[in-house]
């Protein structure tokens, strides 16, 4: 949930569920950004960024990113992700899904600087990929993701230790780690002869991984494991969750013989946006519109997913959306700033979020333009602020794991 101003030019509708006006979000209308100081959320952001910012609206922040970026020329080069505010996504040089920004990311030697307005394991991912002479920043860096803090790296490796402990060797098992994880999960993939994946490639990966091992340990999003895992006709009871929770020694809360039959093993992760979408939704949907088309992101529950027509990546929901005929009628599930551009960009088709209260990605809506401007101004007096550095001894086993991923065309 985030402190999200609705963009429609009247008041907005008092909300039953959220008291609060600045906590109501309409998929249809967009969120209008407002100045840091007032962003209720400010408070729990990174607050280290120069006072002048805090104030300025959002038409002398884009007057000042858009004038950066000119003097900066080819020494900057500006990576969004579809889940960006419209007011950052504008500056986009490359907009894309995961996978598709990391490719960006390997493929830009030319930039000195790579401004990443995404989560900080997508920058990870990028100064993993990009060249040694090349920076990558992320303009807030506390613009995390709560899915992949579920995957604490020492709580990976006691996992590790203790399926070694059981099976007697761990050769047999492969490490998948969603990208939606930190650099050292990625480095410890690349070390254990394990790989990373995107929601566009997991089935791709997964065969791979199954050419390799007779097990695959994913993490940390159980559901898109899940939903790869069953889309290769793995019985969901071969594929057993793993509760992080647990004390360690307690095999996750499995039993020895329900591990000893698991071809996956899902650690128990989730997205907290996308495990909000629900089957109740998909039938109003269609309840409402008998010839709607329901899209999800494969982030959503296992029944989500089998009650939608189609699952993807950020990008295939683009493209789905993008390829419907004139007059279609979609229902999206994903995140809301990705749903109101897609019903922008096609006004002869009626897209529209499977929630009605879904708010944004709170963590990739902390990219405020504020701190856009600021980085790239701070570039202007040749500084580099928020750069994401990732420890050489880590970069070398992550970039193993994604180089692997990469080959996978
Ligand atoms: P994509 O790889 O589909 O862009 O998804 C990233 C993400 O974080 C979805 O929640
Ligand atoms: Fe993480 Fe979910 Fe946000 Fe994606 S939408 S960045 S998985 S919290």
């Amino acid at each position: 949930m985030t402190s999200a101003r609705t963009g429609s030019q009247t008041a907005p509708k008092p909300n039953p569920y959220y008291p609060i006006g600045q906590l109501q979000c309409e998929t249809d209308t967009g969120i209008e950004t407002v100045p840091l100081r007032e962003e209720v959320a400010f408070g729990s952001w990174q607050s280290a960024i120069p006072e002048r910012y805090w104030d300025m609206d959002t038409g002398e922040l884009s007057r000042r990113i858009r004038s950066a970026r000119e003097t900066l020329g080819e020494d900057v080069v500006i990576l969004g992700h579809h889940y960006q505010r419209e007011d950052i996504i504008q500056f986009a040089d490359d907009r894309g899904d995961s996978f598709a920004l990391a490719q960006f990311a390997a493929e830009r030697p030319e930039s000195k600087y790579i401004v990443f307005c995404g989560v900080h394991f997508m920058a990870e991912a990028a100064d993993i990929l990009s060249a040694d002479h090349q920076a990558v920043i992320l303009p807030n860096i506390e613009a995390g993701c709560s899915m992949a803090d579920m995957a604490a790296a020492p709580d990976v490796y006691t996992a590790w230790r203790e399926l070694e402990d059981l099976f007697g060797s761990t050769e047999d098992i492969i490490p998948v780690t969603y990208m939606n994880s930190a650099a050292s999960l990625k480095a410890f993939c690349g070390e254990h002869g394990g790989v990373v994946c995107t929601s566009s490639n997991a089935t791709k990966v997964l065969e791979w991984a199954f050419e390799r091992g007779k097990r695959v340990f994913f993490f940390p999003d159980q559901h898109l494991g899940r939903n790869t895992g069953h889309k290769m006709d793995i019985p969901l009871d071969e594929m057993v969750l793993w509760d992080w929770r647990q004390p360690a020694g307690n095999l996750g809360g499995r039993t020895p013989e329900e591990l000893e039959r698991s071809r996956i093993i899902l650690w128990q992760g989730h997205c907290s946006v996308h495990q909000r979408f629900s089957v109740t939704q998909i039938e109003a949907a269609r309840e409402r519109y008998p010839d709607v088309k329901v899209v999800v992101h494969p982030e959503c529950r296992f029944d989500v997913v089998q009650a939608a027509d189609a699952n993807g990546s950020t990008s295939y929901i683009a493209k789905y959306v993008a390829d419907a005929p004139a007059g279609a009628v979609i229902a999206v599930g994903t995140e809301i700033n990705l749903v109101s551009r897609l019903a922008k960009e096609h006004p002869d088709k009626t897209i529209f979020g499977l929630d009605p209260v879904v708010c944004p990605c709170s963590t990739m809506y902390r990219v405020h333009p504020a701190y856009l401007a600021w980085v790239m101004e701070s570039l202007l007096d040749g500084q580099v602020v928020n750069r994401i550095d990732v420890p050489a001894e880590q970069k070398v086993h992550a970039k193993v794991a994604l180089e692997r991923m990469l080959a996978l065309r």
